[in-house]
């Protein structure tokens, strides 16, 4: 760490700052924060309405008292000036502004910059591809640490896995297949992230390939996330369908960071659908949403039905469950694990992206910079974290 990101960090204003905090997950984000914050805990909120913010912070109070003297913070994802005061007054930005292709890079610049840790809800491979050819080499430098993807997108499935190698043999070749199932809905702004990534096709491949021409590659040892063929999955009672999300890539860079992974390590990732029909209709479905993200007229139109800022009620979200059971096996061993939690989109997602942010703030971590993932920059501590709060972690058998 150099002088940047050590005793100076300690002494900016703000220990987290949330930016995106009157966006729908962000406001889900501040009351847990609001809840859950350690007293002594210094964290502000940060948008690009200070009307905004002032009434999000009212809400707060009503939660605790204290919330009413949060600080607030007024920047804009298109003015680098104010994302650099941003970065430089807190030792942790949370970032719920997206879509990240559009909005995100200039505050991963600045905290890259600045030696500002920084983690993300992003679910676009495009968007972290790029990071990290744009941004992975500055932040080792200043030894910021640059998170994506800390919602359910992807630290349930990251983290899941890992638990699930942790329960393996080790030194041995291992593979883990894991099966998503939840019944839970979208917001206005996972929809705009979604709908943009589909239109995007070209540009994420192009991503993709700019980033292995600068990925170091990985020596005397293999780790993948190739795409597995639709099946019906014995061991977990589903139809299993292929699912290219961005999960099984945050997977594998994990494993290629981490040893215990094994000298030949290989995941794959599903959606568990539980009914024949189910199966047949999925594909369709996605299909169906990819070919109308590629005409801009029917994506604006499909944008306008779900508007930025709305999602699913409290009634709904209370009602809304995830769990996903990976199957490990390597070494004569053979298990089945399963990560559980409440509604993944929405309220886990805030509980995940809160407690990571927590999580850099005051957990004893292994010495790590650049771009990282959950399992690579925070492992054990946030595991224990989100175990504490609530997203169950088990093994269901072992053979
Ligand atoms: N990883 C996961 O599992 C997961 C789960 C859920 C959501 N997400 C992602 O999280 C992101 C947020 O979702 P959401 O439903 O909360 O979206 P949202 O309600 O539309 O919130 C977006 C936030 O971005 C802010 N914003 C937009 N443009 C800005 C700009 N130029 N400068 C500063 N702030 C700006 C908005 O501010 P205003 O309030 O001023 O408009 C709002 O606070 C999306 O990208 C979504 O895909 C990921």
């Amino acid at each position: 760490m150099n002088s940047q990101n050590g005793t100076d960090r300690a002494q900016r204003p703000y220990d987290i700052v949330l930016f995106g905090a009157t966006g729908f997950v962000g406001a889900l984000t501040a009351e847990y924060l609001a809840r859950h914050a350690p007293q002594g805990c210094r964290w502000a909120l940060a948008g690009r309405s200070l009307d905004k913010l002032e009434h999000l912070r009212e809400q707060l109070a009503v939660i605790d008292p204290a919330c009413a003297a949060l600080p607030l913070v007024e920047a804009d994802a298109s003015d680098a000036g104010s994302l650099r005061e941003l970065a430089e007054s807190t030792r942790v930005v949370a970032t719920t502004v997206g879509p990240y292709v559009w909005y995100g890079e200039g505050l991963v610049a600045a905290c890259a910059d600045a030696g500002t840790d920084y983690v993300d809800l992003t679910g676009e491979p495009e968007f972290v591809d790029l990071m990290y050819v744009r941004h992975d080499a500055r932040a080792r430098e200043t030894g910021a640490r640059l998170v994506h993807a800390c919602g359910f997108d992807s630290a349930p499935h990251d983290l899941g896995v890992y638990f699930t190698v942790r329960q393996l043999p080790e030194g041995v070749p291992l593979t883990v297949d894991g099966f998503v199932r939840s019944n839970a809905m979208f917001s206005g702004g996972t929809l705009a992230s979604a709908l943009n990534a589909m239109g995007r096709p070209r540009e994420s491949l192009r991503a993709a390939r700019e980033r292995r021409l600068h990925e170091p590659r990985l020596v005397g040892r293999r780790a993948r996330a190739p795409l597995g063929g639709p099946h019906f999955s014995r061991e977990t009672g589903t139809w299993a369908l292929p699912l290219p999300t961005i999960d099984p890539q945050i997977v594998a860079r994990s494993a290629r960071a981490l040893e215990r992974y094994g000298p030949d390590f290989r995941y794959r990732h599903y959606a568990g659908v539980k009914t024949l029909p189910m199966a047949l209709a999925g594909p369709a479905a996605l299909g169906a949403g990819f070919a109308l993200a590629q005409v801009p007229a029917a994506r604006q139109w499909l944008m306008h039905r779900y508007a930025p800022g709305d999602g699913p009620s409290a009634k709904r979200r209370a009602e809304s469950w995830f769990s996903v059971r990976f199957v490990g096996e390597g070494g004569g061993r053979r298990v089945l694990t399963e990560v559980t939690g409440g509604d993944p989109g929405y309220d886990e997602t805030a509980k995940i992206l809160a407690e990571s942010a927590m999580c850099l703030v005051a957990d004893a971590l292994p010495k790590t910079s650049g771009q990282v993932t959950p399992v690579v920059a925070m492992g054990d501590a946030l595991l224990t974290r989100l175990e504490g709060a609530g997203i169950r972690f088990r093994v269901a058998h072992t053979r």
